[in-house]
């Protein structure tokens, strides 16, 4: 397959991506309960003939085109957010409290966009090609898991990439970075236990009120006085849920949030100053507060400094070079870096901005919106980077 053609031959199916992705659209599905999403990726792959192994990670799917090494991996996630879409579109998620709002539907069709491409052409494939299809990034760690199930496995993957439709460039572009991309993330829980009582009698009670008050005022200071300015770190609570009528001091408040650094020893210093400082000022204000470090913490996602090379060169052959764009880094977290922990891979996002057809909202956003000529980019993306890293690593 000429590398230049690559867009015109996504083009060429850009019917059949975008059908695809509108049908994932209409039925959002929630971490790890990917089951018609995953029934029609592998109804796909039926289609198109390509083998697969299902059922990895619960509901993932794990495809291969070609044989033997080298192996390269291309990577998509499948799972909705639990928002109520408000987008001004006409296949809008028929379920009432989800949505796609962060574009895992248009992965999923961009990766079947370039399963239909590479199939087309695979008995000119110097080695194996292995198409990921992962539930649950949203928080659920599918990507650890997938791992864990061996899907860098038999054959062995040498580098992966993975995209993601990127609401802060125009269409017509792509965006990365080489080094930290996305941020480690992590959850924190505190719950501040007091004693409650008559708010007219303060002096009766351990108010947990004021403390937790204390807590999210203090730990702002974690950044801004114990980290090197040089370095990056969010600190954010979030939520605050205490008490139940005007005139009762409450027993117990409860307190979350999210840490973020660009590093995983950033990160663990982090978790770990929020534990110490909200234990020892409730301790000071006569309360007690447990904290806990919930969920999966995610790695930060670092990119290859050759592979975002690599596609650089890809992206400017489709695109040209101009439409290739630098990002500094993002403090979002992502899942992908689970596979970066282990091998060498980058994380590039694609333009889907566009304000003339309001797609203007960002990811997360119950008016999140993309420009569907994105899809074919994807594609063709995808696919270069695949033929691109057979090719140099078989040379
Ligand atoms: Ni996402």
């Amino acid at each position: 397959m000429q590398q230049h053609d690559v867009l015109d031959r996504a083009r060429g199916i850009q019917d059949w991506i975008v059908d695809l992705r509108r049908r994932l659209h209409r039925h959002p599905e929630l971490m790890y309960e990917e089951v018609e999403t995953s029934r029609l990726v592998r109804e796909t792959l039926d289609q198109l003939d390509i083998p697969y192994r299902a059922n990895v990670a619960v509901t993932g799917v794990v495809a291969t085109l070609g044989r033997g090494e080298p192996c390269v991996a291309l990577r998509a996630d499948m799972d909705a957010l639990p928002i109520h879409e408000e987008a001004d579109i006409d296949f809008r998620s028929e379920i009432d409290g989800k949505m796609h709002a962060c574009g895992h539907d248009c992965h999923t069709a961009m990766l079947l966009g370039a399963a239909k491409l590479l199939k087309q052409n695979e008995s000119e494939l110097v080695g194996t090609v292995k198409l990921v299809f992962q539930p649950a990034e949203e928080g659920g760690a599918g990507g650890r898991r997938m791992r864990e199930e061996g899907v860098l496995e038999n054959p062995k993957v040498q580098r992966i990439f993975g995209l993601h439709v990127w609401p802060l460039s125009p269409i017509g572009t792509i965006v990365s970075r080489a080094g930290a991309f996305l941020a480690a993330t992590g959850e924190f829980e505190i719950v501040v236990h007091g004693k409650g009582g008559h708010a007219a009698l303060p002096h009766m009670t351990i108010d947990p009120v004021t403390t937790a008050a204390k807590i999210v005022t203090e730990l702002q200071t974690i950044v801004s006085r114990e980290l090197d300015p040089l370095d990056s770190g969010v600190i954010s609570v979030t939520t605050i849920h205490g008490g139940a009528a005007f005139n009762v001091i409450p027993q117990d408040v409860k307190l979350q949030g999210t840490i973020r650094a660009l590093t995983m020893e950033s990160l663990q210093y982090l978790e770990q100053r929020v534990t110490e400082i909200a234990q020892q000022l409730a301790a000071a204000n006569r309360c007690t507060a447990q904290v806990e470090i919930v969920g999966n913490s995610y790695p930060p996602t670092v990119n290859d400094e050759h592979l975002w090379q690599l596609a650089r060169e890809a992206g400017a052959d489709l695109l040209g070079a101009d439409n290739v764009l630098e990002s500094p880094p993002i403090m979002g977290g992502e899942d992908f870096s689970f596979y970066t922990e282990v091998i060498p891979g980058c994380f590039v996002g694609v333009g889907v901005l566009n304000p003339d057809i309001g797609a203007i909202h960002s990811v997360h956003h119950p008016k999140f919106k993309v420009d569907e000529n994105a899809l074919p980019i994807g594609s063709a993306l995808h696919v270069s980077l695949a033929l691109r890293s057979l090719a140099e690593l078989s040379g």
